[in-house]
């Protein structure tokens, strides 16, 4: 069966997990977080039965690193487990599966948000049948959500869209329709230093996260509202806000995190300096900057990127309604 995810964009971001001295891949976040699912940025995967026991995994036509295919492994045992004890379905010997991006790697994409949503959707499908599966999704998304966000955090946002809140074991669909574009300014493909997975586990050696904790309740309130009430001018300053914070969070660890680079913190102090704008910016653990907007940006971000000497990439994508089966 073959499963096609986008990755999700946070509004509110998921920045530290739960301590557990007994499982790893718990991925519980220690504040609840609000995303919008996109919809042109894409990971597929095909996950067949086979008679051969086990799973190989080929990723973007190369063979996977034992890395990817340990958690990969491990991720396709726990899928196929809940799905054996829930609905005694019976689970193939092995499975092959097959994996690729339709963006490349390091743009500012969660592209482990995409990939375990569609492996979850992937391997459900294969062992229950497309159409039970897709009623699943309908259904009980959080349940799908819930076993994806063990593979990576961020993915729980990724089984529906187009704006997803993820609180602890628990997605919803916010059911807000509003058409917003995300162009992402692409100033480096370099894979980052440290992967936000080693932030997460760093995050708690900084002083500011109490109190970035402390705040998150009003703000996510504060998203969520102008998300409802589709106000760009309101969501904006506090998706800023957000972003910046996350980053202040991680380079106050101990040892320091960066992630942003001199070309991003030119750009945004150029935009943040613009009177009045119609596009707003949030970015995750990475130097690349995702522009939120309702109108297509992309001439105005080039015109500034030309004005500051900048070089950067431009993916443009809007929001999306979640996975599907094909
Ligand atoms: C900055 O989901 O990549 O993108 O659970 O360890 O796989 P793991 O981490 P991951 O963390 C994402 C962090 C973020 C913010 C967000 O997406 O909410």
């Amino acid at each position: 069966m073959i499963a096609e995810a986008s990755p999700n964009i946070a509004l509110i971001k998921y920045w530290g997990k739960e301590v557990s001295t007994c499982d790893a891949t718990r991925n519980l976040p220690l504040n609840p977080s609000i995303s919008m699912t996109l919809s042109q940025a894409m990971t597929r995967v095909e996950a067949r039965a086979q008679s051969e026991q086990g799973v190989s995994l080929v990723w973007d036509n190369k063979t996977a690193s034992v890395a990817d295919l340990t958690k990969v492994v491990a991720h396709v045992q726990r899928v196929c487990a809940y799905l054996h004890v829930t609905f005694q379905a019976e689970i193939p010997t092995g499975f092959a599966i097959n994996t690729s991006n339709n963006f490349p790697h390091g743009t500012g994409l969660a592209s482990s948000a995409s990939a375990f949503a569609a492996l979850t959707l992937a391997i459900v499908g294969e062992v229950m049948g497309a159409e039970p599966a897709m009623q699943l999704l309908r259904t009980d998304m959080a349940t799908l959500s819930a076993l994806a966000r063990r593979g990576s955090g961020s993915a729980a946002r990724s089984l529906s869209g187009a704006f997803v809140k993820w609180e602890r074991e628990h997605a919803e669909n916010l059911n807000i329709a509003w058409p917003l574009r995300d162009t992402v300014v692409i100033f480096s493909r370099a894979p980052k230093a440290v992967s936000s997975t080693d932030a997460h586990s760093a995050l708690p050696t900084s002083p500011l996260l109490r109190g970035r904790l402390a705040s998150l309740p009003e703000r996510t309130r504060a998203v969520e509202a102008a998300l409802r009430a589709r106000d760009l001018q309101m969501l904006g300053p506090l998706i800023e806000t957000e972003a910046l914070e996350i980053h202040r969070v991680v380079e106050a660890c101990s040892p320091p995190i960066h992630y942003l680079l001199p070309e991003t913190k030119k750009f945004l102090a150029h935009v943040q300096s613009i009177p009045k704008r119609n596009f707003f910016f949030t970015i995750d653990a990475g130097p690349n900057v995702h522009v939120l907007s309702e109108a297509n940006v992309s001439d105005e971000l080039q015109g500034i990127l030309q004005k500051l000497g900048l070089h950067a990439e431009l993916w443009q994508d809007e929001c999306g309604a979640g996975p599907r089966l094909i």
